[in-house]
């Protein structure tokens, strides 16, 4: 038997580009902050998570251009040997007042920054604790580590709480959890899941991708919104997504963050985030601290939309955030949708088992405060139209 037999006998994608509803790695020719030209038409981009609309920001791709000019397009090393800029340390100062914390270190994606911060922590005899919904980086991590698993019924604080209390008296325990879980646009109960996890000497972990730029007065994330920063032992974030470019960063105490620097893999054995992107990252959060109407925009835009596909009697489970699921069911019917949104000019993701249960494949939607009205009503059309054609019989 060969190691590639898999992947000679792996016919599924090819069964489904066959039927042309294939939605995967198609190519984007040009973009604005909102609108895509794929295959030499322009679609209203619902598919991304640009929710400040920040990558084509004149301030952003200026401060991305200029680091480029001075340090170069990459650099070229592991932040532990030669990739650390005087521009690492600016953003990690930054972030670490930003996030209300004593430190901050920045890794080269959002993913690293999962699995470099929860494997370095979950040592043998450690236990980390993870809602079934969290996103797959922190499986990630927490499957690196040489530590117990534990995963719970998503929202499920007894069962967390029966979990906490099983382990062996004085064993590092680690909860990890989605601020906002990115499937179902829901946020999680952090009230709930501090007390729980505090009542079990516990700390928690908490991955602030789809909430940085959108949660709280000052975009701060969940945490913030819930004024529980100082329960929160490690405030995860990405940079790929209102922060309109690549990156990821975690805070917290300061003796935390220099363990990180000193054991964490997906720290040292890679190359640091690239100087064009650091400076954009930089630019983003004076934006996105100068401009606070685009979460206002943001979340006007957010309403339009849930509102309209409601009103559509379209089902968009519990969602609270810009990130809005449409369930349709099937995978076959909603790889169909997708294909018949796409048609209609608007670029959205289907999602299917198995990141999301059987029988719960979803259209997603993301919305942006750069969209403008317009677009908004493109959007609302096409699902009217796709609807009508495709779940009304
Ligand atoms: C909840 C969550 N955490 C972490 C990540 C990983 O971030 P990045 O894409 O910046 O590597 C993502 C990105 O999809 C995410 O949605």
């Amino acid at each position: 038997m060969s190691i590639f037999d898999k992947c000679a006998s792996y016919a599924l994608a090819r069964e489904v580009q066959a039927l042309g509803v294939y939605p995967y790695f198609w190519p984007i020719e040009e973009s604005t902050a909102t609108e895509a030209r794929i295959g030499g038409e322009w679609k209203v981009m619902v598919g991304s998570n640009n929710y400040l609309g920040l990558t084509h920001h004149p301030k952003v791709q200026a401060a991305a251009r200029a680091a480029m000019h001075k340090y170069g397009s990459g650099s070229t090393g592991s932040r532990f040997l030669n990739g650390t800029l005087d521009l690492h340390y600016q953003l990690e100062d930054r972030l670490a007042r930003f996030f209300r914390k004593e430190a901050a270190l920045v890794f080269t994606t959002g993913y690293q920054a999962s699995i470099g911060a929860i494997a370095a922590l979950v040592a043998r005899d450690d236990h980390v604790f993870l809602d079934k919904l969290d996103h797959a980086s922190l499986v990630d991590g927490a499957r690196l580590g040489y530590g117990t698993v534990h995963r719970y019924a998503h929202g499920d604080f007894e069962g967390l709480a029966r979990r906490l209390a099983s382990v062996p008296a004085g064993a590092g325990r680690l909860v990890v959890s989605d601020g906002v879980f990115s499937m179902e646009g829901s946020i999680v109960d952090l009230p709930r899941l501090v007390a729980v996890v505090k009542e079990h000497g516990a700390a928690l972990l908490l991955d602030e991708a789809h909430a940085l730029g959108v949660l709280a007065d000052d975009g701060a994330g969940t945490a913030r919104y819930f004024g529980l920063d100082d329960q929160v032992d490690l405030i995860l974030a990405t940079f790929s997504k209102s922060l309109a470019s690549v990156g990821g960063v975690v805070a917290g105490a300061e003796s935390v963050i220099h363990y990180l620097r000193h054991h964490s893999r997906a720290l040292i054995f890679t190359a640091s985030m690239p100087p064009a992107s650091v400076g954009g990252v930089l630019a983003a959060l004076d934006v996105l601290e100068a401009e606070p109407e685009r979460r206002e925009r943001l979340w006007a835009n957010t309403q339009r939309v849930a509102d309209g596909l409601r009103a559509m009697g379209l089902d968009i489970g519990g969602t609270q955030t810009p990130v809005i699921p449409v369930i349709i069911g099937e995978t076959l019917r909603s790889l169909q949708f997708w294909r018949a949104l796409f048609d209609e000019g608007v670029f959205t993701h289907p999602i299917v088992p198995p990141a999301v249960p059987l029988n719960s494949s979803r259209i997603r939607v993301s919305m942006s405060a750069e969209h403008t009205d317009e677009q908004v009503e493109r959007v609302l059309t096409a699902f009217e139209r796709v609807t009508r054609t495709m779940l009304v019989t």
